[in-house]
């Protein structure tokens, strides 16, 4: 892969380089609640501003279906990259359109533009090459060398991800070149004890995963949302929390297999619903009543994950332990974000939710040894799975 130091050597002033970031970023309305991927985007696109090169950064934002959605609109991310990289940010309010490429075509040496959502496009995630290929054209008439930088997107075979790269000289970016070193060596040798943590709502996303971590892992620490389908398939009730019926038999068998390498929480937090005021209870979690969900992990689970956490040599952490965006459940995610945060070994966060919860619960960020912008695509990393984002840069 050639990186953006090679490019810039190789002379960018006066260059258009189209950079394709990660800027999905979660919005409450047109407030952005965790800017963490705006920040991990900035180092490459002020190194090429400052280089000269006219910087035109492409991106996506949530999941809108083909067809501009307001509420999916990049214009908030514009402004608050204008604000962090502290220089201006001009939005074009199209993508690939006539205002693009207006934009494109008044930009000085140095200027920084950011084209309306990708996914407003129809053609970027059609699963038709010869779509996705004729958006990648238009593209590619922004710009004369193509820059991925866009970690947690690089799991997706779509147009700003995979085919541009092909038809531009391309690079990969700073951010990218880091995720890809830490994940590879997470996933070549790490040092034992190799300790990992899930989480997040559903097993369904996870099991992948998990069957390319068992034969790694020393200790297999499920939490979250996730933990309850584990918890059905050795048979205790669960009530009403997140269950996913139809893979009870398939964790069932992952058990069998891990042995005592996989923990579940012994305790978890229970509520008959997720409110800030709701009345909370902890209970064993081989006995959750009837009319309530489990929300959160609970204390003596907390204490059990941390000290596994505490001796490893290496630490995986992906998904949150409960709904820590709701105060009266986010005591599992903090104890488990200051357990690792503690650990010295080498630590990794993957996920934008784990990234986000550390963020949020005030874990400091500079505490973990690497905290990754992808989630999906740190999992499929993992996985072991070929990245069309990045297999295209190996080509
Ligand atoms: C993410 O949020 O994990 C990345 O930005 C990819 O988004 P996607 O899952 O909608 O493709």
């Amino acid at each position: 892969m050639r990186t953006v130091a090679e490019l810039i050597k190789e002379g960018v002033a006066g260059r258009r380089v189209l950079v394709r970031s990660d800027l999905n970023v979660p919005l409450a309305g047109e407030r952005i609640t965790d800017d963490g991927r705006i920040r991990a985007s900035l180092p490459v696109l002020r190194a090429l501003s400052d280089a000269g090169a006219r910087v035109v950064v492409c991106a996506h934002l949530g999941r809108p279906k083909g067809a501009p959605e307001p509420r999916y609109s990049l214009r908030p991310v514009a402004d608050r990259l204008q604000e962090l990289l502290d220089r201006p940010v001009r939005f074009a309010t199209d993508t690939v359109g006539a205002a693009a490429r207006a934009a494109v075509a008044e930009m000085a040496d140095g200027d920084v533009t950011l084209c309306e959502n990708v996914r407003f496009e129809p053609g970027e995630t059609s699963r038709d090459d010869a779509v996705r290929g004729e958006l990648a054209r238009q593209y590619a008439a922004l710009a004369d060398a193509f820059v991925q930088d866009a970690f947690g997107a690089v799991h997706r075979r779509h147009a700003s991800v995979y085919d541009v790269a092909r038809l531009l000289p391309n690079y990969a970016g700073d951010l990218v070149l880091r995720e890809v070193e830490v994940l590879r060596g997470l996933a070549s040798g790490p040092v034992p004890p190799y300790v990992v943590v899930l989480g997040g709502s559903k097993v369904s996303d996870k099991l992948g995963v998990i069957e390319a971590l068992l034969p790694k892992v020393d200790r297999l620490l499920v939490g979250g949302g996730m933990c309850f389908t584990f918890l059905a398939a050795q048979g205790h009730p669960v009530g009403g929390s997140l269950l996913e019926s139809d893979l009870v038999a398939t964790c069932r068998g992952l058990l069998e297999r891990a042995g005592d390498r996989l923990v579940l929480p012994t305790d978890v937090v229970v509520a008959a619903e997720v409110s800030a005021g709701a009345t909370t209870r902890t209970v064993p979690a081989d006995a959750i009543p009837e009319g309530d969900k489990g929300l959160d992990i609970g204390p003596q689970t907390v204490a059990r994950f941390a000290a596994e956490v505490a001796h490893a040599g290496t630490v995986f952490w992906n998904g949150p332990m409960g709904v820590f965006e709701v105060a009266p459940f986010a005591a599992g995610t903090k104890g488990v974000a200051d357990a690792v945060a503690a650990c010295p070994g080498m630590t990794v966060v993957g996920g934008g939710d784990s990234a986000a919860a550390v963020r949020q619960l005030g874990v400091d960020e500079a505490a973990f040894g690497h905290i990754s912008t992808g989630g999906g695509a740190s999992l499929e990393f993992l996985e072991g799975k070929s990245l069309p984002g990045i297999s295209v840069l190996e080509d």
